[in-house]
């Protein structure tokens, strides 16, 4: 089983998650540490990181000590693309707040084939160079994806390239204006480093999510299912909203 945190909306949820994540910031600033974030993008996260924006603004929260590396990104990708995760997060979140730019890292979907495999290794290691990932945020994919590793990766699997599952390119469809347009692959970190993570929040909000949330958090551990991973990280959690805990 997965603890599971279940608000009344998502809006009070992702106030809670903005406020840990504030929390481990500002107790790594005391000791003059870094912070080292995994960000997803998607939509449930938007609310979260436009909290983050607020408690930059009006309660002085800085990110100067907060590296952050993301989940993943579509292959391939031009960085300023409408649908890029690069500008997803600069407009969400880097471009309003006080990161230091060298200090953002999300996967290059501009990069030519041959060159991916070395760009993934070397991701891998610049997390580990830091330390590992002190809290990494995630969401969930209709078919139990984290990431985009999708149905049947393993739990051990690297960051690299994958061929994103039928179900995932049609829920992302609408926003590439049809099937035809969505890319077929993407970089995302593997599952491996998620689980190595010191902590987990995943954040998985209305009706729609009910039955992936409830075949992760009480189901087999599966490859089939990524998210049941975390059935067996020590320090994770389920951010839901009524909606999504609904068939636990
Ligand atoms: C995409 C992202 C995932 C995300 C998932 C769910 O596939 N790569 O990281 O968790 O979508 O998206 P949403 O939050 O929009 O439901």
């Amino acid at each position: 089983f997965i603890n599971t945190v279940v608000f009344e909306n998502s809006t009070l949820g992702s106030i809670a998650v903005a406020r840990e994540i504030a929390s481990v910031i500002q107790f790594k600033q005391k000791n003059n540490e870094f912070c080292i974030l995994g960000l997803a993008t998607g939509s449930s996260p938007k609310r979260l990181y436009a909290e983050l924006v607020r408690l930059h603004k009006e309660e002085g929260l800085s990110f100067k000590n907060v590296i952050t590396f993301n989940l993943d990104e579509y292959y391939p990708m031009e960085q300023d693309s409408i649908n890029s995760y690069v500008r997803f997060m600069k407009e969400l979140l880097f471009n309003q707040v006080d990161i230091l730019p060298e200090n953002i890292h999300i996967p290059d979907g501009t990069l030519s084939k041959e060159d991916i495999a070395d760009y993934c290794a070397t991701y891998e290691s610049m997390i580990e160079k830091l330390g590992g990932i002190d809290l990494q945020i995630l969401g969930i994919g209709g078919n139990g994806h984290i990431g985009f590793n999708e149905s049947g990766s393993l739990q051990n699997s690297k960051t690299r390239l994958v061929a994103l599952d039928h179900i995932t390119r049609v829920a992302a469809s609408g926003d590439f204006l049809g099937l035809s347009n969505t890319p077929r692959t993407a970089i995302t970190l593997g599952v491996k480093k998620i689980m190595e993570a010191k902590q987990v929040i995943l954040m998985a909000w209305g009706e729609g999510k009910a039955n992936i949330i409830k075949a992760s958090v009480e189901g087999t551990v599966t490859n089939l299912i990524p998210a049941s991973f975390l059935q067996v990280h020590k320090n994770a959690v389920f951010v839901l909203d009524k909606e999504a805990s609904s068939k636990l």
